[in-house]
């Protein structure tokens, strides 16, 4: 019965968790900056970045999206960062470039966030988002 329940709830997360599989935990930010796997790492900024790239447009955010804009810029600055020093090696050049502008991006949307500016917060993800697909279109 318990691993009946356990199946049937294992089935509903893989249904409802969309095309990106999720990380296998949540990480602190030191965490991060630890991680032995791109394709992890990857996974923890899609997770964090996709719901809110989905609120790209809006006129205004309420204060626990700000919250959460705030942790975004707080997680990114964290993975930009991993991958600037940790992924870089035997890539080309363009790769750290990317992940440099992501982290100024991050800072960008941190003090976005916490300046509560909405049309700033809004034009520095579509620009996060483009430096997503960049980075991809070249090296992935
Ligand atoms: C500096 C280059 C670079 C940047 C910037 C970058 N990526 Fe990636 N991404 C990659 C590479 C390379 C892979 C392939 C990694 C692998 O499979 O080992 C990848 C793979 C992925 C994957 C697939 C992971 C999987 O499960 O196989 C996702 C999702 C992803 N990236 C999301 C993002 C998001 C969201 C952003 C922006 C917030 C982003 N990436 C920014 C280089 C980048």
């Amino acid at each position: 019965m318990r691993s009946r329940m356990l199946a049937l709830g294992a089935g509903l997360l893989l249904a409802t968790a969309g095309c990106v599989p999720k990380p296998k935990q949540a990480y602190s930010t030191d965490q991060i900056k630890q991680l032995e796997s791109l394709e992890e790492l990857m996974r923890v900024q899609a997770e964090a970045a996709d719901p809110l790239f989905a609120r790209i447009g809006q006129p205004a955010y309420t204060d626990a999206e700000y919250a959460r804009l705030e942790q975004l810029g707080q997680k990114l600055a964290a993975t930009s960062e991993a991958m600037a020093s940790r992924f870089s090696q035997n890539r080309p050049p363009s790769f750290s470039t990317y992940a440099k502008r992501l982290g100024e991006q991050a800072g960008e949307l941190l003090g976005a966030a916490q300046a509560k500016d909405a049309a700033k917060a809004s034009t520095t993800l579509t620009g996060m988002r483009e430096t997503c697909k960049t980075c991809h279109k070249e090296h992935r």
